[in-house]
């Protein structure tokens, strides 16, 4: 497996600056993703990933692992959020059925941090990345920032969540 990823590391880096940008994000950039739909869940009824010394301790597991993981990105946590859907994927995501639309189809917008945690359907799996606003790719190899984190969390808490979609609509 390491080999491959070097060999694949090796051709990326025959590719223009531009390609190697975006080589660690699963799903594409959202060109369009202010027109998105914006919703209300768990999440954006709390308003904010708070930071480490916040009493999460009535929520969801899910709520607090994700608490733990963002809490220390800044002293006082993330800060304020947004979810954002797709349009052409909102029937799925009321419905909760895990059959979204091939591409990105879900946000969570970290304004104060102006991050976009992207994820989307890639052959019918579960994708993610993450980008600045601009479209520059911010998803990092290992770490907080990582396909792999999210991947772990949204994919392994799979009672809570479908298909990659761990939010519901309020
Ligand atoms: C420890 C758990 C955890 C980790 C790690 C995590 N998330 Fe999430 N994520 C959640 C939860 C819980 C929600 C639902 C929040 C709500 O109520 O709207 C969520 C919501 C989202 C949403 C909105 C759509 C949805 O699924 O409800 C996106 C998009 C998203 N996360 C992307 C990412 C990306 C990209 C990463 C990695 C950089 C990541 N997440 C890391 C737990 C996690």
């Amino acid at each position: 497996m390491r080999n491959i990823t070097k060999i694949i590391s090796a051709c990326l880096l025959s590719l223009s600056v531009s390609q190697i940008a975006y080589a660690a994000g699963e799903t594409p950039f959202p060109a369009d993703w202010k027109s998105w739909t914006s919703v209300t869940t768990t999440l954006t009824t709390i308003g904010a990933l708070p930071g480490c010394d916040a009493d999460v301790s009535s929520f969801p597991p899910i709520y607090q692992e994700t608490v733990e993981t963002y809490c220390a990105v800044r002293p006082q946590g993330p800060g304020a959020v947004a979810v954002l859907v797709k349009p052409d994927a909102m029937a799925s995501y009321t419905k909760r059925d895990g059959k979204l639309v091939e591409g990105s189809n879900m946000i969570l917008h970290l304004k104060e941090l102006q991050l976009l945690f992207v994820t989307g359907l890639n052959n019918g799996a579960p994708a993610y990345a993450v980008f600045k606003e601009d479209g520059t790719d911010a998803t990092g190899a290992d770490g907080i920032l990582s396909a792999n984190t999210c991947r772990v969390c949204h994919t392994g808490y799979g009672a809570f969540c479908v298909n990659g979609q761990c939010g519901t609509l309020k």
